[in-house]
């Protein structure tokens, strides 16, 4: 397709691609920024960008010097049988959604795990670097699952205030993914109005002050109790005809209005909200 650090890239390929998809590519460039830059390029008006990038928590991180503490030469790593068996330890010891190292081929092993590799970031720091380059955070993969743990027992009070990219961020910072899945857009412009949308990724049930949320594609499924404010906020965000009258709007700018908003927001259930 072309070089992501090519400054005329967009001149090449056209700069109105609705949703552009980097999958496995940032965390083996030296210069995430500039590519981050050029991509914005080719991105159309109101167009996203999907992020797939190495975490903190990516295995070659420790694995790397915990293989060199048995004597493997990592940078010019040969498949042979020891490594095997360390590398069968190192994942009876691990429990992560990166899968069995032990059975990867050894191009794998040789790239991605003991290569020269890169950019094993903290969604902080790939945060800084999207945020640098003009890009906001708008949903992460695992913010969900991680809020929903924090949610539990009523627990994550002090995470606010706090916006979507802000609160991947600070869950991260105590739970550093492997992988991060990053929804990106161009960063807007402060003093917007907020323009909410229904993302339709969850049913809802709603009776008797209790809302029952449910998302098949996020295996997610919660329940809450609502204010009647919040109620009827939902039953106009549901039903498609957001025009925020006095009283939404003003519950929308209250602490309590946004804070919900910034929840729900990072849970997958509203998007395009002033959230960052
Ligand atoms: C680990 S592979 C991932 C390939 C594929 N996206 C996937 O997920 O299977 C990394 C890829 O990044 C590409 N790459 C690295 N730097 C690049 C750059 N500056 N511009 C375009 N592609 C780049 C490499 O060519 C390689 O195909």
């Amino acid at each position: 397709m072309g070089d992501l650090t090519d400054a005329r890239l967009a001149e090449k390929l056209g700069g109105d691609f609705d949703l552009i998809t980097c999958h496995g590519v940032l965390s083996y460039t030296p210069q995430p920024g500039r590519a981050l830059k050029t991509m914005a390029g080719c991105l159309a008006k109101g167009g996203a960008l999907y992020l797939g990038v190495n975490g903190a928590g990516h295995p070659a991180t420790a694995l790397r010097p915990w293989l060199e503490k048995f004597g493997v030469a990592v940078d010019t790593l040969r498949d042979e049988r020891r490594v095997r068996e360390l590398l069968r330890l190192w994942d009876a010891l691990h429990d992560d959604d990166l899968g069995e190292l032990a059975t990867m081929p050894a191009s794998y092993l040789a790239s991605d795990v003991c290569g020269a590799w890169f950019n094993n970031w903290s969604l902080a720091q790939w945060r800084a670097e999207a945020r640098r380059t003009g890009w906001e955070v708008a949903g992460t993969a695992i913010l969900p699952a991680a809020l929903r743990l924090a949610m539990e027992g009523d627990r994550h009070a002090p995470l606010y205030p706090a916006g979507v990219g802000e609160l991947a961020e600070r869950l991260d910072d105590v739970r550093p993914a492997g992988f991060h899945r990053i929804m990106l857009r161009r960063a807007l412009r402060r003093g917007g109005e907020p323009s909410l949308r229904w993302t339709g990724l969850y049913t809802v049930r709603v009776k008797a002050g209790v809302a029952r949320f449910f998302a098949g594609a996020l295996s997610v499924r919660f329940e809450t109790n609502l204010t009647t404010r919040e109620a009827a906020l939902l039953a106009i965000l549901l039903e498609e005809k957001m025009a925020p009258t006095g009283w939404v709007e003003a519950w929308m700018r209250s602490k309590s209005g946004r804070r919900r908003l910034w929840e729900w927001a990072a849970l997958g259930m509203v998007a395009g909200g002033d959230s960052d």
